[in-house]
């Protein structure tokens, strides 16, 4: 009787163990009826439980996933059972590597048989994404290449170009012409190097940074980049806010490509106003302390199907835009582990909120 008991309680631990694990596991006799199934395994074949599933045939619980039923059919046929295989869910796409294996009773004959398996969709999700990552360092390295290459004969023609503009001053027509190569060849210069700065690899140099800070230096950069005109740039940043773990250089980099689309938009009239403040970032158990930095114009604004498609590369509406600014400052977000979002509307001007976490994840913690 004593030994019974205890029998029992090691039933319900396994009942437990096999309920709570983060594998599907499933088990059926020889004659096809389910008896074992864990919450997981519902999970990942997306099938609703009854109550009344074990003693069913699988292929009845199942029935919603032929192919699994099919393999599950084969395990006692099979000489050698798989010991990773993997299968696609038809229904929904889903990838699941499982285990196949017999149960025997003490004598060794076979009584049923058991399958383990995972969700390997997201697995295969972070190899996709390495895969990219991968094929973009490759294509990155070209482009680098390529526009490294194209500097040097640009800046000579800008330089032969301005030595020929000297040698023709008294005809006004070849200086305009002279004029118009000198530009163009700026222009290509400036491409070449947002290229060479989107498709290079962001290495942050992390110290602590004060937001209002980088938000000074970027209005300087800025004025270097395009005319500002009589655009009023209005700061409100408050005196507490906490620093940051960040790149001090990206995060101007940042904020002046987001000055720079203020200006252009507002040509020459108006008032931008950045402000920052002390925020939450919602994003795990307890959330983050962050920094929010907002820049609101007072441009034209954007339809959405325009808005939609601002921080894909090379997207531009301007006949002199390369369509990276956006696409840089989404980068040097994402490396600070941070989040943007935009609001605009057509007429009512365009306000862009960056969200930097005060500390991001690991990386920065120590530096
Ligand atoms: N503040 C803004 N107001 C209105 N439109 C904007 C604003 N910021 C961005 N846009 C739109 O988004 C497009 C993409 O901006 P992005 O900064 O990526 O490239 P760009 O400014 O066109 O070129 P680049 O920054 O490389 O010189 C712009 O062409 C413009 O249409
Ligand atoms: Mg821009």
């Amino acid at each position: 009787m004593a030994r019974r008991s205890a029998v029992e309680a090691d039933d319900t631990f396994f009942r437990h163990m096999v309920g709570g694990m983060r594998n599907g596991v499933l088990a059926f006799t020889r004659d096809g009826r389910l008896t074992l199934i864990n919450d997981e395994a519902y999970t990942i074949f997306d099938v609703a439980q009854q109550p009344e599933d074990l003693g069913r045939p699988v292929a009845e619980v199942l029935q919603a996933h032929p192919e699994v039923v099919r393999v599950l059919h084969t395990v006692f046929e099979v000489h050698h059972l798989p010991n990773r295989a993997e299968l696609r869910l038809r229904p929904s796409g889903r990838v699941i590597g499982y285990t196949l294996a017999l149960v025997r009773d003490d004598s060794g004959r076979v009584i049923g048989a058991s399958m383990f398996f995972k969700d390997l969709t997201r697995v295969e999700q972070l190899e996709e994404r390495e895969r990219l990552r991968d094929r973009l360092a490759a294509l990155g390295e070209m482009a680098a290449a390529i526009a490294h290459e194209v500097k040097n004969p640009l800046a000579g023609i800008e330089v032969m170009a301005g030595l020929l503009r000297r040698k023709t001053v008294e005809s006004p027509e070849a200086q305009k012409v002279l004029a118009d190569i000198i530009n163009e060849a700026k222009m290509a210069n400036k491409i070449v190097q947002e290229v060479l700065e989107f498709v290079r690899p962001i290495r942050l140099q992390v110290d602590r940074t004060a937001v209002s800070e980088a938000v000074r230096s970027a209005v300087q950069l800025a004025d270097t980049k395009v005319k500002r005109g009589d655009i009023y740039v209005e700061m409100q940043m408050p005196e507490t806010l906490p620093q940051i773990h960040g790149d001090p250089h990206q995060l101007t980099q940042l904020f002046t490509n987001l000055l720079t689309n203020a200006y252009e938009a507002m040509e020459g009239r108006g008032r931008v106003t950045i402000s920052a403040s002390a925020t939450r970032m919602e994003d795990g158990a307890a959330g983050r302390d962050a920094v929010l930095v907002e820049f609101a114009d007072e441009g034209p604004g954007m339809p959405s199907d325009v808005a939609d498609r601002v921080f894909s590369p090379f997207f531009t509406t301007k006949a002199q835009g390369s369509g990276l600014g956006l696409a840089i400052v989404r980068k040097i977000v994402d490396a600070h582990d941070g989040s943007i979002d935009m609001q605009t509307a057509p007429g009512r001007g365009t306000k862009v909120r960056v969200t930097l976490p005060v500390v991001g994840i690991d990386g920065f913690v120590n530096s």
